[in-house]
């Protein structure tokens, strides 16, 4: 079946840049990465694009918050990201930043083209503003007491107590997140998108095979309440794009970010001399995907699709949408050390181990995905370890001894050689319809049939026998060869192993190489391809997720404006007089500091207040060599309550500024200043 190379575009969606990538995130990437790999091992020409999502009222506030411009905090994050996403081999042909150029000009003839065609309009609405702040506050910024349940402190738009939905203007006592000033209603002209005139369009396009049901379904239930105008504007200041003929208004973020994808795409184009145009014109012949997290898929299947029918542009082939990662069965939480961080996970385990975990739990359904810690452990050392590598290690000592490193020319087994390599077309559909579940069991069933031939064989007793030294190679031979067509199923799921299994069979291997069988052919030396995983490394990770929870960090959010439940308070809460008066500040000389064991953000020290000594560990160890910091003078909480940390207790906090990193001081105070004294 020599079809024609498929013309394929794929991209996940784009990051914040106000947060880290997560585990949650890694859900997502992975899958698309999978995707990726096994088109491009098919032959097809697959294109992946992601980038940092850059604009929006969080970002902006939170760069306020750094003592930094928006775009020095993007740039951070970007960067930060992506290397995040390496090195969890997650490989995307570009990875960019919807605050570009090309972004800017695509969303601006994009908009040119939806108004010219006459599907925007112009309202004046009334809004909070902050009278303080001098800007309008989007829903999650403002906080009061519930209307309905009169609880107090929630949020401007739905309250974590009754549930109730409102309105911002419903709340009870309302206060600016921002400024903690009282919010006043202000009249400003919005520019509105005109979503209901695609409605015909749109549920066309959802029988098109684009969607899964359960989302179909959900996009009927949409329909049935009624599209709305879409208020695509949003007042400076706001970090964004100008609208063209609309100085001081912005597009909401929500319109750029998925323009973002053909700028990443456009940029990378460019570069590449890869001609653009076809992959979006209305008559495109190439396929596109979004691989998407369920809670913007009214995003992905609602206003994206009607602005890019609007501007004359191809709407997807497909949206991907996924369900949302819990660990151990629950939500990922701070407190339980469960969120966790992309960058905390690698610094103890192997990436292979969650491409492999997620692979083995995704399928092409909506539901949500648990990462039960002990599952994972367990499933990655009996599978990978356990199954698929022991077959190499069971055979490759004694073809390297014994019979020269060459492989035998005979296939002893026939039928099973041949079980396995008919196993391709329907592994193969498997990652292509997205169920990386059926072809991860699949694999594994093979990989019992190849450890089960090994035992029956048992080459370890037939080598010693008499006038067995042919039977042993060819058996050895073909576990090899077994091991072979494993690993190219495996391939798309763990490129670091295949890479590495490539070395020792001293070949290259492609989805089509499962149907060879190498004979005469010699390999390399066999090196152990994977460790077990370690649960303590396992508990490690969930130690230093609790203690991100320490410093005010930079956390992943949604922007205010969406309908998300995941933004916590991003902004530090005005405190009374009374608060900021039970801070017990103090002078402290750093008497001793020292490297923590098994710690990798932590130092211990050990604070003189001038008479009493107190242990704190302190997350600056990216910032200070432990010998430059003795002797100095610093300020610290001397009264918070002690914490019971993983590595002893910690009794006070020192302060630090800056972004973090490398660039984080401690507080120094005058030369005259004595440990004790009081910061007043
Ligand atoms: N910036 C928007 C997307 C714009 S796309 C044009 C956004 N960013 S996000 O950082 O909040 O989320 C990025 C992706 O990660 C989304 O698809 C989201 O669903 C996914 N996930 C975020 N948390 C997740 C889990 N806990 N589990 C699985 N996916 C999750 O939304
Ligand atoms: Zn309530």
């Amino acid at each position: 079946m020599p079809n024609q190379p498929r013309k394929i575009l794929v991209t996940s969606a784009l990051p914040y840049a106000n947060g880290s990538i997560h585990l949650g995130h890694l859900l997502e990437h992975i899958q698309t990465d999978i995707w990726t790999r096994y088109q491009r091992m098919r032959g097809n020409q697959c294109y992946s694009v992601c980038a940092d999502d850059a604009h929006g009222t969080p970002v902006m506030l939170k760069a306020q918050e750094l003592g930094i411009t928006p775009e020095q905090m993007v740039a951070q994050t970007r960067a930060e990201h992506h290397q995040d996403l390496l090195d969890f081999h997650i490989e995307y042909d570009n990875y960019y930043v919807t605050h570009s150029d090309e972004n800017k000009e695509l969303c601006e003839e994009i908009y040119n083209r939806l108004d010219k065609a006459g599907y925007i309009s112009k309202r004046t609405i009334s809004q909070l503003f902050d009278p303080e702040k001098n800007m309008f506050l989007p829903d999650r910024f403002i906080k009061g007491t519930c209307p309905k349940c009169k609880a107090e402190n929630q949020n401007g738009d739905s309250c974590d107590v009754c549930s109730a939905t409102y309105s911002p203007t419903e709340v009870i006592n309302p206060r600016s997140v921002v400024s903690g000033a009282t919010p006043v209603l202000k009249d400003s002209e919005h520019y509105f998108f005109d979503l209901p005139k695609f409605e015909s369009m749109l549920k066309e396009w959802l029988v098109s095979g684009a969607l899964q049901e359960e989302i179909a379904n959900k996009l009927k239930e949409w329909f049935e309440a009624g599209l709305q105008q879409w208020d695509i504007s949003r007042d400076a200041p706001y970090f964004g794009f100008e609208i063209p003929g609309a100085p001081n208004k912005f597009f909401y973020v929500w319109v750029d970010a998925p323009v973002g994808y053909m700028a990443s795409f456009k940029n990378y184009c460019n570069q590449h001399n890869i001609d653009f145009d076809s992959f979006w014109n209305a008559d495109s012949d190439a396929e596109l995907y979004h691989f998407i997290g369920k809670d913007i898929t009214y995003f992905h299947c609602l206003f994206w699709p009607a602005m890019l029918e609007g501007a004359g542009l191809r709407k997807p082939t497909g949206v991907n949408v996924h369900g949302f990662v819990t660990v151990n069965g629950a939500k990922m939480s701070k407190s339980s050390g469960t969120f966790i961080k992309g960058r905390t996970y690698l610094d103890h385990l192997n990436p292979e181990y969650l491409r492999y975990y997620y692979a083995s739990k995704l399928s092409d359904g909506v539901t949500d995905i648990d990462l039960n810690l002990e599952d994972f452990a367990q499933k990655v050392n009996s599978d990978l370890v356990g199954k698929v590598v022991n077959i190499a290690s069971r055979c490759a000592g004694f073809i390297t001894k014994r019979f020269d490193s060459i492989l035998s020319e005979n296939v002893v087994e026939a039928d099973l050689l041949s079980q396995f390599q008919r196993a391709s077309s329907d592994i193969a559909q498997m990652y292509e319809e997205r169920q990386y579940n059926r072809a991860i069991r699949e694999i594994m069933a093979l990989a019992d049939k190849a450890n089960q031939f090994i035992d029956a064989q048992a080459p370890w007793v037939t080598i010693k026998e008499a006038g067995k030294e042919q039977f042993t190679h060819d058996v050895c031979s073909l576990g090899i060869n077994l091991f072979r067509i494993l690993v190219v199923y495996l391939k798309p799921v763990l490129p670091k192993l295949a890479e590495q299994a490539e070395g020792f069979l001293n070949d290259s291997l492609d989805w089509d190489s499962a149907q060879q069988y190498l004979t005469l052919h010699k390999i390399n030396k066999f090196k152990a391809l994977m460790q077990r995983v370690d649960m303590d490394k396992v508990n490690a990770i969930i130690e230093d997720s609790k203690e991100n929870l320490e410093p005010k960090k930079m956390e992943t959010q949604k922007p205010a404006d969406t309908d998300s439940p995941l933004l916590k308070d991003p902004i530090a809460e005005t405190i009374n007089f009374d608060d900021f008066a039970k801070i017990d500040l103090r002078i402290a000389k750093i008497a001793k500091a020292e490297h923590v064991e098994g710690a990798d953000k932590l130092l211990r020290l050990q604070l003189d207040l001038g008479g009493e000594t107190k242990q704190v560990f302190a997350g600056i160890k990216s910032a200070y060599q432990p010998e430059d910091l003795e002797g100095k003078l610093t300020v610290m909480v001397a009264n918070l309550a002690p914490r019971k940390m993983r590595f002893g207790l910690s009794e006070g906090m020192v302060l630090a500024a800056g972004p973090g990193g490398k660039d984080l001081w401690i507080m120094e105070p005058h030369e005259g200043a004595k440990p004790g004294m009081k910061v007043k």
